[in-house]
């Protein structure tokens, strides 16, 4: 038996992941689970799962919770208690789904006690790869990505990595994919919300939309899989039915299929390296529509540019863009900047914030801080 603890159980990964858990109760025990501030989520996620600790990272959700939750659920509050139950010994796996840089000490926490660490939460890894690949190295903790083209990557690459030619991430294109360039201008939060194949949390939905979901990913594959970024392309499949490719020196190319159902990959990384009935129905490809395949359009997307510029960078670079991303996409979703500021709000981020090198946890938050004040400087004028 396996005592899950799920970070970020409210949202869209949490609870396909607590639906894929729960059809395996022989194997899988909800040991903890955790969420900002949606404590009415959370009290009905305490009666049906009863996890032994509940951390709500906002205070006076974490006081009214504890007010309605059952008897025989710890309800603990904060960063601290966050990290501690990401490290406890009880722990087995940490499912890191919290969005943005606020998973990134959790994470941490979870690849330096040795779990294995099912990673949803990009951000991390883009904020503090080789931190984060050497933490987990060092403790013999497992990274198994959820992405869903990572761990289609991953699974093509259990052979190993003998004559890896190339990667290909595949991208659904996002709402706009078809929008002409200039209508950008005008397209509203619900609209960029509004992802044709995949349900997912908002900021995520919005990243797709900009394709900076897919920038990010191309960071998240080359600290994953230890590859140069001329290594890993990016190739539009609207169908969202293949999940990447991996192209190997003797013309062979393996890729994973599957119907666009984050559960699959979820119980991948929860079977590595077995497998396990996920809930998903499966593939019929004489039901599909035919597969499309395109090259993206860098002009439009800016944000992959930005993401591939930033990795070239290296060192803070990555980090700097993630928090410039942050910060501009609430403020897209809070209606304070259009669409296409969130690209030019990173660009200019990045030209303001020099390169730093960053050796610790401490400089990677600092930097991060650092970052999101440049950011949100260059919105506050348009806010007046
Ligand atoms: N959704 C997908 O299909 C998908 C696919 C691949 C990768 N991912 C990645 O998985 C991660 C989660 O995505 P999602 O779509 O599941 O997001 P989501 O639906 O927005 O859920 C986010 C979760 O994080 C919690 N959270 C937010 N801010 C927090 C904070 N400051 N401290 C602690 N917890 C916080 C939320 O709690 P509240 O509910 O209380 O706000 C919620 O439980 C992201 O990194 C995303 O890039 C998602």
């Amino acid at each position: 038996m396996k005592n899950i603890a799920i970070l970020g159980a409210t949202g869209s990964i949490g609870i396909s992941t607590l639906d894929v858990i729960s059809r395996h109760p022989e194997k899988y025990s909800v040991f903890a689970l955790s969420a900002n501030s949606n404590w009415k989520k959370m009290e009905k996620l305490c009666i049906k799962y009863m996890p032994k600790i509940v951390v709500m990272d906002d205070e006076e959700a974490a006081e009214n919770l504890r007010k309605v939750a059952p008897d025989g659920v710890m309800v603990l509050q904060g960063k601290s208690a966050l990290n501690d139950v990401a490290s406890h010994q009880n722990t087995d796996f940490v499912m890191a789904a919290i969005v943005g840089s606020a998973g990134l000490s959790s994470t941490f926490a979870a690849a330096t006690s040795g779990k294995r660490v099912m990673l949803a939460n990009k951000e991390s890894l883009v904020l503090g790869g080789n931190l984060l690949i050497n933490a987990a190295k060092e403790s013999g903790a497992e990274l198994i990505p959820v992405d869903s083209e990572h761990s289609a990557i991953f699974q093509c690459l259990q052979g190993g990595k003998e004559g890896l030619k190339k990667i290909q991430l595949t991208a659904s294109g996002g709402p706009f994919l078809k929008t002409p360039v200039e209508d950008l201008i005008n397209v509203t939060p619900k609209q960029a919300c509004n992802h044709p194949k995949w349900k997912m949390g908002q900021k995520i939905s919005v990243d797709s939309a900009t394709m900076m979901n897919k920038g990010l990913e191309v960071i998240e594959a080359h600290f994953l899989f230890q590859l140069s970024h001329s290594k890993i392309e990016v190739v539009i499949h609207p169908q969202s039915i293949i999940h990447s490719f991996v192209y190997f020196n003797d013309g062979s190319v393996l890729s994973q299929l599957g119907l666009p159902d984050m559960r699959s990959a979820i119980s991948f990384a929860l079977s590595y390296p077995g497998r396990q009935n996920s809930g998903v129905e499966s593939l019929d490809l004489t039901k599909q529509e035919s597969l499309e395949f395109l090259s993206p359009d860098m002009d439009k997307f800016k944000c992959l540019g930005l993401a591939y510029g930033a990795l070239e960078q290296g060192e803070s670079a990555p980090g700097t863009l993630n928090a410039a991303n942050e910060v501009a996409v609430e403020a897209f979703l809070n209606k304070k900047i259009g669409f296409l500021d969130i690209s030019k709000t990173i660009e200019k981020t990045l030209a303001i914030n020099p390169i730093s090198r960053l050796d610790t946890l401490a400089s990677v938050v600092e930097n991060d801080h650092l970052s999101r004040q440049i950011a949100r400087s260059i919105i506050e004028p348009r806010l007046s």
